[in-house]
């Protein structure tokens, strides 16, 4: 059983505006909800490229996409950071067509969470490993979590989890350490709560979640990999094409918001340039002026879509002639 329910697919879909032949990239895979649904609407002439860096997704959505009798999608077990070899890979016959949408949906799974032979809850007992699949090393959490200095694993725990209690934490994580490296998730759990006040402790957010989500993210980079993704749009996407992405991480929101800010501009010189320098040329309209957000219902029905942010744009039709003439 792979559990779960997809966040706003009903606008993730209205702005993707999947058409019949279409080629779309669902970059983030997970239980399918999105793959199955592009795949229906853009039918057999079309196809979605389906990537996900766990491979448990990946076999659970292969089983239930042929249940469902559909057969235009390829799946890649990958990094969506390597979109553009992936791209490369499947249309290997030239000339290489462009995507007609894209999308990505970060974080984890439900599935993963509730995993219990994976690292990712502070909820279960489990071995310190934080990897979305076996591309990222499964010892990486737990090399962090021992082997990172203090001042290091300060940060990580601050900027990722903005965490206030980070300093303590790290320093708590430190000396457990130096006893014995900690490798299990109920090792870590009791460090942070050592660091932690008691009145952390009674509110309703439990006090590992931040320090867990950060250590999440260090160990795949989940930063790095949006970044290389975003960077690489601009090699893969039609003229018309939309790109659709939603996240659940105010950096990741402001990296999506500020790529997209930046790529809608003609020119992107520092504000006290007098004349443009750049010769940046806009390549991209943003679809929503302002960030897109759950309904009230499907929070109820769906709690972890609250905290999720979409965003969406267009690749301007005028980027055929830029992109034919490079
Ligand atoms: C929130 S789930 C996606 C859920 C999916 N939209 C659905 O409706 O079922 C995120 C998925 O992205 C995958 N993932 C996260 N970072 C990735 C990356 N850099 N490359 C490929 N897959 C990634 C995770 O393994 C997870 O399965």
């Amino acid at each position: 059983m792979y559990n779960h329910i997809p966040v706003m697919l009903e606008e993730a879909i209205e702005y993707l505006n999947p058409q019949p032949g279409d080629f779309i990239a669902d970059c983030t895979l997970g239980g399918g909800g999105y793959t199955i649904e592009i795949a229906k609407l853009v039918g057999p002439k079309g196809k979605v490229l389906a990537i996900d860096l766990d491979e448990t997704a990946i076999n659970h959505a292969k089983l239930k996409t042929a249940q469902a009798g559909l057969k235009n999608i390829s799946f890649y077990h990958a990094n969506f950071r390597d979109l553009k070899r992936i791209v490369e890979e499947e249309f290997s016959h030239s000339p290489l067509p462009r995507l007609a949408g894209l999308v990505f949906d970060l974080g984890l799974s439900s599935a993963q969470l509730e995993d219990s032979a994976r690292g990712f809850s502070f909820q279960k007992d489990a071995p310190l490993d934080m990897a979305f699949g076996s591309l990222i090393s499964e010892r990486r959490t737990e090399e962090i979590v021992n082997l990172t200095p203090v001042s290091e694993l300060t940060k990580i725990i601050s900027q990722f989890g903005e965490e206030r209690f980070a300093l303590s934490i790290a320093r708590s994580i430190a000396k457990t350490r130096s006893v014995r490296p900690i490798k299990t998730t109920s090792e870590l759990v009791a460090a942070i709560e050592r660091a932690v006040p008691g009145v952390y402790k009674r509110q309703r957010l439990h006090f590992a979640t931040r320090t867990f989500q950060a250590l999440r993210i260090a160990t795949n980079e989940e930063l790095i990999s949006l970044e290389k993704l975003l960077a690489s749009l601009k090699d893969v996407m039609a003229p018309g094409g939309r790109v659709v992405g939603i996240s659940f991480h105010s950096l990741e929101d402001r990296l999506i918001k500020q790529f997209f800010r930046n790529e809608a501009r003609d020119c992107i010189c520092p504000p006290n340039f007098p004349i443009c320098s750049c010769n940046h040329k806009a390549w991209l309209k943003i679809l929503t002026k302002k960030v897109i957000t759950a309904s009230p219902e499907e929070i109820t029905v769906n709690p972890r879509s609250r905290s999720a942010k979409l965003r969406a744009a267009l690749i301007l039709p005028t980027f055929a002639k830029a992109s034919a003439g490079e």
